[in-house]
């Protein structure tokens, strides 16, 4: 997130270091995300009958929020949560400044994000053997390791997810039947008003628990809303999603299926009987193959997303070692993955890991009762349980105790700080940041940059890639 758009994100009079929330509509009592500044040209379609050709898109920390419903009311969870700890921390740390309040908050809501991808959500696509094989238990920081996303994840393998999307968008009403019947995702692209207008973010998040994803189908590997229906903003027509990612992979110039099959240590596929066997589809891999000829042409990304699926997977061998190995990476090069020693204490790390998607439903929309996985899709009502009995963090390991001599509260009589000596206005008052003492920084890889900010673990300092 640029510092531009974080100044747009934040809330700035608050004492509780909160996100901006929408000051026009609110959703049965919470909070729904702001609309982008009128300084922006609005981009969204309106609802009919609305004035104007056009209405303002959400504002998040991603451009693309307001996409599909789903996408915003994750967003919109997302929001709260960062709210919701927020005004708890700051609750618990009275003698904490907004900024500081805002930074923790961040960085649990970091920790979640972390958390929930790799331990609740990778696990369900990569299945549990080439999880272990390429990706396996945390051993801590290694500074050799890039962390970089790399161009074959981003423009191939991580768009598996493009064949897992249901051409329908399902919201169920609070007895989980479907509310306002079911709507084509033609009609619901750049959308915000199906969200404000049309019963808000829970009905999605029920559509989202309780009906399955896109079965994963190797001769409609993506419905036709998105390939026939697209509708993105850079564009005024639809679009196709398929030949999109087709041609990125070779605007990227991205070598061939082949190619990356060797680089994962899997054999090239040399003739047509090795697609078929590769596919376990006879016709589709005839028709892949009367189009590219040989094995050697095939696009990564289709050649990826037909191979027959690992056991317990939702991707083939190729796209489980690619996504695994961005994965792996992605953890171990990061000097503030959530489990990396002194960035959380001890009893926060327990904490967290008790936390989960479903913890997070439960504490930001009305719903009452959630399966335990959110991953794993429920049938209603057998499979969901009481909130009550899901379990969460306890908070109460973020208590700090406030800084000897300086009473409870943030004042302008505050002149000791530890936290980067950084002077800072909380509420027009001058102060310093309190935080941890510079001795529980995660050691920093070398060499070490001398326009790199000090960015403590509690100020944020967290890779936003
Ligand atoms: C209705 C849901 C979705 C729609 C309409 C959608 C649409 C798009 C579009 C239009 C792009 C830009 C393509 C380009 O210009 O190259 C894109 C990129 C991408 N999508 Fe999706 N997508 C959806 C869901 C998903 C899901 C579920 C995943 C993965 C689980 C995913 C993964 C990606 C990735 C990795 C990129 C590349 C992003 C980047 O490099 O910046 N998408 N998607």
């Amino acid at each position: 997130i640029s510092a531009a758009s974080e100044r747009r994100l934040r809330n700035w009079t608050s004492a509780e270091g909160l996100l901006r929330v929408n000051a026009r509509h609110r959703d049965a009592g919470r909070a729904f995300l702001p609309f982008a500044p009128p300084s922006a040209p609005p981009a969204c379609a309106p609802q009919p009958g609305a004035p104007g050709a056009r209405a303002p898109c959400f504002l998040a920390g991603d451009g693309r929020a307001s996409e599909v419903p789903a996408l915003a009311a994750l967003h919109t969870l997302w929001l709260r949560e960062h709210n919701r700890l927020a005004t708890a921390l700051k609750a618990l740390n009275a003698h904490w400044s907004a900024d500081t309040a805002y930074q923790e908050a961040r960085k649990v809501v970091g920790a979640l994000h972390q958390i929930i991808t790799l331990r609740d959500y990778i696990p369900r696509i990569l299945g549990p053997e080439a999880f272990g094989l390429h990706v396996g238990p945390y051993r801590g920081y290694d500074p050799s390791v890039d962390p970089t996303v790399s161009n074959v994840f981003s423009t191939a393998a991580f768009r598996f997810g493009h064949a897992t999307i249901h051409p329908l968008v399902q919201r169920l009403d609070a007895r989980f039947q479907e509310l306002l019947g079911p709507l084509p995702l033609r009609d619901a692209f750049f959308r915000p008003w199906r969200l404000l207008e049309e019963g808000g973010v829970d009905p999605v998040i029920r559509g989202l628990l309780a009906k399955p994803a896109k079965l994963q189908v190797q001769d409609q590997l993506l419905n036709e809303e998105l390939t026939e229906r697209l509708f993105v903003l850079s564009d005024a027509g639809t679009l196709d999603l398929a030949s999109i990612n087709l041609q990125r992979g070779r605007d990227h110039g991205l070598p061939g299926y082949n190619e990356w099959r060797q680089f994962c240590g899997l054999s090239r596929l040399e003739t047509r009987a090795d697609l078929r066997a590769a596919t376990a589809n006879g016709s589709v891999a005839d028709r892949i193959l009367d189009l590219y000829g040989h094995p050697d042409n095939i696009d990564v990304w289709l050649g990826g997303l037909v191979e027959s699926f690992l056991p317990g997977a939702r991707t083939g061998p190729l796209f489980a070692c690619l996504v695994g190995k961005q994965m792996k990476a992605l953890r171990d090069g990061d000097r503030f993955w959530w489990e990396h020693r002194a960035v959380f204490t001890e009893a926060q790390r327990r904490e967290l890991g008790r936390h989960s998607l479903s913890r997070v439903i439960c504490d930001n929309t009305g719903l009452t009762r959630v399966p335990r996985d959110a991953f794993r899709v429920g049938l209603w009502p057998q499979d969901f349980e009481s909130c009550d009995h899901i379990p969460g963090m306890d908070l109460r390991a973020w208590r700090e105790a406030p800084p000897p001599g300086t009473g409870m509260s943030f004042s302008s009589r505050v002149k000791v700080g530890v936290w980067g000596q950084e002077p800072c206005v909380s509420e027009g008052r001058g102060g310093l940041v309190w935080g941890r003492p510079p001795a529980q920084l995660p050691p920093r890889p070398q060499p070490v940059r001398a326009q790199e900010p000090l960015r403590l673990p509690g100020s944020g300092g967290w890779s936003d890639g």
